[in-house]
């Protein structure tokens, strides 16, 4: 019928009335995509969190899946459904632009960069261990062969959005073998990319320059490890507003999963409160990686001019329109 079909997680607490809102404005939009709505609870098999299998046949067949927010347990328990996610199609590129969204002040202006994490290894590895009672280990896995595909993945993406530099993000004075090996193959991948320049930051010098003067990373596109990613991009959401309106893809080679990164919000959930942004916006990301650009730029500037009019905000945006007042204002700028 000439239409993608594309697998949505629509997750816990306030993830089915975010998804609401984007299959509302996309079937407003005109966009030729069919839902398929699929169930990722976790069960357990032979001892390890497995999602169903027509729920993995689905995003294999399809490519691509959006999703909302699914609920993390803290300390013991299964492995967070979401890193099940990444780790069970291989999703090595976890891209989270920050972009400040006109309309919604914060004490930074114009912030464009881009943040791509690793996102397979590092103190995500899940091997932990108690050496003796009151001593553990955790260990933090570098492999050349995930450093080189995300690093690949950083340059030819710069390239592709016309950044001029590709910078890692690192703390090779201390963690001096790992993330020495993710700078080095930085170095031999950069050699493949002569029309991008290369250079490189330690983490905390990178917190402290970004949040006193954001400017000197817009032309760049930031990769860094796992947890280093995890963290700098919250901070990079703070800069422009917070984790509402932040974006994110995680890409493998066989499938994509777009998410939006902030939680469930259980105290909110089911009372037409939450803000969908980031969802959308996860989606629009979604739609340019599926080549349906025109609806893209459709639906991100009818967003935009939403949040700029300043009429129909959610709670957490200063405002007192409900989900579906916010995603019908939308709608009306389309
Ligand atoms: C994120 C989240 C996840 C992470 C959690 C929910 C497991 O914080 O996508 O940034 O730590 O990667
Ligand atoms: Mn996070």
């Amino acid at each position: 019928d000439g239409k993608f079909t594309v697998s949505l997680i629509e997750g816990d607490g306030i993830g089915p009335e975010i998804a609401q809102s984007v299959k509302d404005i996309y079937s407003a939009a005109g966009v030729p995509i069919k839902w398929e709505p699929i169930d990722v609870t976790p069960r357990l098999k032979d001892g390890r969190t497995v999602i169903p299998d027509e729920s993995i046949e689905s995003i294999h067949k399809n490519y691509v899946a959006l999703k909302g927010p699914l609920a993390t347990p803290i300390g013991k328990g299964h492995v967070s459904l979401n890193l099940t996610l990444r780790r069970t199609f291989n999703l090595f590129a976890n891209v989270r632009p920050c972009r400040s969204i006109e309309g919604y002040k914060t004490p930074y202006d114009n912030v464009d960069t881009v943040l791509i994490r690793e996102n397979t290894e590092g103190e995500y590895s899940g091997i932990e261990h108690v050496v003796v009672d009151g001593v553990v280990q955790s260990i933090k896995l570098i492999t050349r062969a995930a450093s080189e595909r995300v690093l690949r993945y950083a340059f030819q993406y710069a390239r592709d959005v016309n950044k001029k530099k590709v910078r890692v993000v690192h703390k090779a004075t201390i963690m001096k073998m790992s993330d020495g090996l993710f700078l080095s193959t930085a170095r031999d991948v950069a050699k493949d990319f002569p029309d991008i320049e290369f250079d490189a930051e330690l983490l905390d010098n990178a917190c402290l320059k970004i949040t006193t003067d954001p400017a000197p990373y817009n032309d760049k596109v930031l990769v860094m490890p796992n947890l280093y990613g995890d963290i700098l991009s919250d901070m990079c959401a703070g800069l422009i507003g917070g984790l509402g309106l932040t974006p994110s893809g995680n890409i493998g080679d066989e499938c994509s999963i777009f998410e939006a990164v902030h939680g469930s919000a259980p105290d909110i959930a089911g009372k037409s409160l939450a803000n969908p942004t980031a969802l959308l916006l996860s989606s629009i990301m979604m739609l340019r990686h599926m080549g349906l650009n025109e609806y893209a730029v459709k639906i991100e500037n009818a967003i935009f001019a939403t949040l700029a009019e300043g009429k129909a905000l959610t709670g957490d945006l200063g405002g007192k329109a409900k989900t579906h007042e916010y995603a019908a204002a939308i709608i009306s700028h389309l």
